[in-house]
């Protein structure tokens, strides 16, 4: 599968090409969603017709708290406004707010083999991190998230690396629907940023920075105190060699480093060359200071959406209203060549 090259404002004016992604509200978003995913929706928002969503619909797929769920659905909703994303531009919904998700999803579940689902890595390890609850949810989450994706004609879809499996199986079932009943959906591609698509843990820079780790040593959280930052990075593992360059059997160099280039817009080069002579002790400052710099306008935009409940409320009804009406026509549609008599 073809990665595209973005060439921002190289489309044409009068047909902006679509975006669409989501994020689940299982956790305080992590370093890893922000440059991995967030930093380039609001990138990208400038460029294409974009919509974002709480995918809070997946985040069922594991059991959560429902008083912690519902607190989290609209701090990540927040996120999305603090990222710097206009509710003027942007459609900026709660996926369980528009149900076309869970209808299409519902459709597309009888165009997907059982097989193709079988083989998902996401499913493979949650199922054996979640041993006491497979549930058939999860076996066909990537459904649903086709389902997000092909409701809204999205040509592009912004995430990080670990995505990449969904967003094929996504082109699959619509290169599928759309073989049986002629054009009904957009073949999306994966727009994965070059640096930034695989923020590893700081502990163990062989496994992805995760919300969900039980060590929070291993991330940081895009609401950690700058203070937390940088006692965070400071402690993240390294290797006892002491060069600052990016190279093999280095993954704890070359995830900070990845962290720096994606916070200071500097390449691996230029970064080497910044620390040459000098020890990962100053290394570590510059890249928790770059993060702490980074993060702190999103932290203080959050705060501001925090203290106002109603106009958080009032975005999230109108960004599901926008997206009613783009995802009811896809389901109609979709539904109409299924053979269904529309009401
Ligand atoms: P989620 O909520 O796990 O993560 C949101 C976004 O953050 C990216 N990401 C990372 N990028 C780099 N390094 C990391 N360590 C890292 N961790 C997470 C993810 O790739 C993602 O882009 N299934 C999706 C949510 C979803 C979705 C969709 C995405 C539901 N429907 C439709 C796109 C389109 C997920 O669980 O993301």
């Amino acid at each position: 599968m073809e990665e595209k090259i973005i060439i921002p404002g190289a489309e044409s004016p009068e047909k902006k090409k679509k975006i669409l992604s989501c994020i689940q509200p299982s956790g305080i978003p992590t370093l890893g969603n922000y440059l991995g995913a967030l930093k380039n929706w609001k990138t990208l928002s400038d460029d294409f017709d974009s919509a974002f969503a709480v995918a809070d619909l997946h985040a069922i797929t594991v059991r959560q708290d429902p008083q912690k769920l519902r607190k989290q659905i609209m701090e990540v909703f927040a996120l999305l406004l603090a990222i710097g994303l206009d509710p003027e531009k942007s459609i900026i919904f709660i996926q369980s707010h528009v149900p076309a998700h869970a209808q299409l999803a519902w459709v597309l579940n009888c165009y997907t083999q059982f097989g193709e689902m079988s083989r998902m890595t996401q499913f493979k390890d949650k199922s054996q991190s979640h041993a006491d609850n497979v549930n058939v949810g999860l076996f066909s989450y990537p459904v649903l998230m086709a389902a997000d994706i092909l409701l809204y004609q999205a040509d592009l879809v912004p995430v990080g690396a670990d995505q990449k499996q969904h967003l094929e199986i996504a082109r699959d079932i619509a290169n599928r629907f759309n073989g049986i009943y002629g054009k009904t959906f957009t073949i999306p591609d994966p727009y994965i940023g070059k640096q930034g698509a695989r923020v590893m843990s700081l502990q163990d820079p062989t496994k992805k920075m995760s919300k969900s780790d039980p060590n929070p040593k291993s991330y940081v959280s895009v609401f950690d105190t700058p203070e937390t930052i940088m006692k965070k990075i400071r402690s993240a593992v390294t290797d006892s060699e002491g060069g600052v360059y990016y190279g093999e059997g280095k993954d704890g160099v070359n995830n900070l480093m990845g962290i720096y280039s994606c916070c200071t817009g500097l390449d691996y080069e230029q970064i080497a060359n910044e620390f040459q002579g000098k020890g990962y002790g100053d290394f570590k400052n510059a890249v928790g200071e770059a993060v702490v710099e980074e993060l702190r306008p999103v932290r203080e935009r959050y705060d501001m959406y925090m203290k106002d409940q109603a106009y958080l409320k009032e975005m999230a009804a109108k960004g599901a209203a926008t997206a009613s009406r783009i995802a009811d026509r896809t389901l109609q549609k979709a539904m109409k060549k299924c053979g269904f008599v529309l009401p």
